[in-house]
């Protein structure tokens, strides 16, 4: 059954977009707009911008855009039929049971991925307990690793079997496809379409969200070989870099203190030893999701990352993603051990507990860190060093942080405090010109569609290209734009495949309801097209050039053009009226 356009209207009718926005971010009035941080990249000014009246959103620094349903699909990594009933849940609208995609294709659907996990989850388990092919890996966990049966069952750890074949069959007697098993990352595709077990001879290590999915696997190998983990890509139930390891536990012991380590190792050993607030990314860098994570759950995070050089490096990202998200951050100086796993088998929970306790602010770990690389006995390294901290300062964005560690530092380093105050403005006064000039090369390279990797061919039919946009922009403003451009043009009249695509799929769902809205297509698209099309969208909303002479022109412009005519010139006149039209009403 597909979801009927009926219900699409019901759910974003009820759910306005900037109302589930700001359950998320917070957002500012600016004229009958909203603005906020965008929280899909990480930015000092808010570009990201809600339209009510076209009922959708678009980020001027990062180009993400959408409705409410890519909103949410993008902030909770839903799929779309999720992120509709989501909505749907969140204002009492009944959706029913069996419903599908609009055009009902039969995608693996992340409920499935989830089934399939946690039946490769229990598959994993029982190997792990079975002595017959478990016997090296629990000897492996218990007495190299030192884990006890309980804390083993309590993370759901397992073992996947030496075996090419052992889990397909197995997922295979359970009803689940050979697409599934490779959608779902358990199995790869290898030559003559066989499929095989992608994880073997590993130690397997669940990762369960907070509602107690099994949303992916990592897995590890007993001995010294590589690649020592191997972990679950991105499913249709799994976005890496929107997850963090030992969530579900975490949680609950959360409330005033996180934990964030490197390792699935070091969180296991936590938790064992009585930290059960500490978390890990799942095998890369920290995230600006991640962060905001954090922010929904705690109020401090501790960073106990390793005490090699990539592992300090490291928290330098993680202390300005987290500060970003207006969380407390600490971090861990941790000596004679090389990891928070190692240093609690070394020296036990409570001297851990205590180098928690004397953990370090940002500036404090920075100003160690720069008094530990340069002699401030010598004047040319002590203005090296300045440079270096008046850097550090000026990355804080509360003046009154910025003017307490300005303090600080007038005095470690016994300079005027008015120095340090300018030297501090000026590099964020540069900064603010950098961003700026950022920001245009960037609105220079999409306008011009360098690099466009949605529409590679709008570099190459630049004028065309604009033409198609706004009659697109206009098609999805306003029904009766539609309904003449859907009788006036035809797909072949665009020029860029892109465009051609989406037009053929507006008119299409006008043609069988009546009507469009973004809400309808968020399954045919990716997130990268969805955001193209509302910045059509938003651009034609911006200009409010969408008089019925206006379109009229397009649409023989565009006409012309894909007949290759040269009689070009009304369309430059037409760009030079928006173009006017947009200065008169900035001015
Ligand atoms: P570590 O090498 O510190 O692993 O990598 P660990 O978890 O402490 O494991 P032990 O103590 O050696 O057993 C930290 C994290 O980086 C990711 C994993 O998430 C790991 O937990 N990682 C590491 C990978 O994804 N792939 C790798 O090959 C290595
Ligand atoms: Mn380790």
């Amino acid at each position: 059954m597909n979801i009927s356009p009926q219900i699409i209207e019901d759910i974003k009718a009820r759910n306005d977009i900037e109302h589930v926005v700001s359950s998320y971010i917070t957002l500012k009035r600016a004229g009958s707009n909203y603005n906020g941080s965008c929280p899909f990249h990480s930015e000092r000014t808010p570009s990201f911008t809600v339209f009510p009246s076209t009922q959708s959103f678009y980020c001027f620094g990062c180009g993400a855009g959408g409705d409410a349903i890519t909103f949410v699909m993008r902030m909770e990594n839903l799929d779309y039929i999720s992120a509709v009933r989501a909505l749907a849940e969140r204002s009492g609208v009944t959706i029913p049971e069996n419903f599908n995609h609009i055009n009902g294709t039969n995608e693996v659907t992340r409920q499935r991925v989830l089934e399939m996990n946690k039946d490769a989850a229990r598959f994993f388990r029982n190997a792990l307990f079975d002595s017959k092919y478990g016997a090296q890996a629990m000897d492996y966990l218990v007495n190299k690793r030192q884990l006890s049966t309980a804390v083993i069952k309590h993370f759901g750890l397992g073992f996947a079997p030496n075996s090419f074949g052992a889990l397909h069959d197995h997922l295979k007697k359970l009803g689940y496809t050979d697409e599934e098993m490779v959608v779902g990352f358990l199995c790869g595709k290898g030559k003559n379409n066989t499929t095989y077990d992608y994880f073997r001879n590993r130690i397997m290590f669940p990762i369960i969200d907070v509602s107690g999915n099994v949303i992916a696997f990592g897995g590890r190998v007993m001995d010294n070989s590589e690649p020592k983990y191997l972990n679950t890509s991105d499913t249709p139930a799994f976005k890496k870099s929107k997850n963090l390891f030992a969530l579900n536990y975490a949680k609950s012991h959360c409330e005033n203190t996180m934990i964030l380590c490197e390792g699935y190792m070091d969180v296991i050993s936590l938790h064992a030893s009585g930290f059960e607030n500490a978390v890990a990314t799942l095998g890369t860098a920290i995230t600006a999701e991640q962060a905001r994570i954090f922010s929904r759950y705690t109020k401090k995070v501790v960073i106990s990352y390793d005490s090699d050089q990539a592992g300090q490096r490291a928290a330098d990202k993680a202390f300005k993603l987290l500060q970003e998200v207006g969380v407390d951050v600490k971090i861990l100086k941790m000596e004679g051990a090389k990891d928070p796993d190692e240093f609690i088998k070394k020296y036990g929970a409570t001297k851990f507990n205590s180098i928690i306790d004397a953990s370090k602010t940002r500036f404090e770990f920075e100003m160690d860190k720069i008094l530990t690389k340069y002699n401030i006995n010598n004047v040319d390294e002590k203005i090296k060093a300045s440079h270096e901290l008046c850097r550090v300062i000026a990355n804080f964005s509360s003046e009154i942080e910025r003017e307490l560690y300005a303090r600080k530092m007038a005095v470690v380093f016994d300079v005027p405090l008015t120095s340090v105050q300018k030297d501090v403005s000026a590099i964020i006064k540069r900064r603010v010109r950098e961003d700026k000039s950022k920001e245009q090369s960037e609105l220079y390279r999409i306008t011009s569609g360098i690099g466009d990797r949605v529409n590679p061919e709008s570099a190459s039919n630049i004028r065309a290209n604009k033409i198609e946009e706004a009659i697109l922009g206009l098609m999805l403003l306003k029904v009766e734009h539609l309904k003449e451009c859907s009788e006036r043009l035809i797909a072949d009249n665009f020029v860029t495949p892109f465009c051609k695509k989406v037009f053929e799929s507006i008119v299409s769902i006008y043609k069988e309801y009546g009507k469009f809205d973004v809400g309808y297509i968020q399954d045919e698209f990716s997130f990268e097209q969805i955001s193209r099309i509302t910045k059509m969208l938003t651009e034609r909303e911006r200009l409010s050039v969408n008089d019925k002479a206006t379109l009229d022109n397009l649409i023989k412009s565009l006409t012309n053009e894909g007949e290759k005519k040269s009689d070009g010139d009304s369309f430059d006149d037409i760009f030079d009226t928006i173009k006017n039209k947009k200065r008169t009403e900035k001015g």
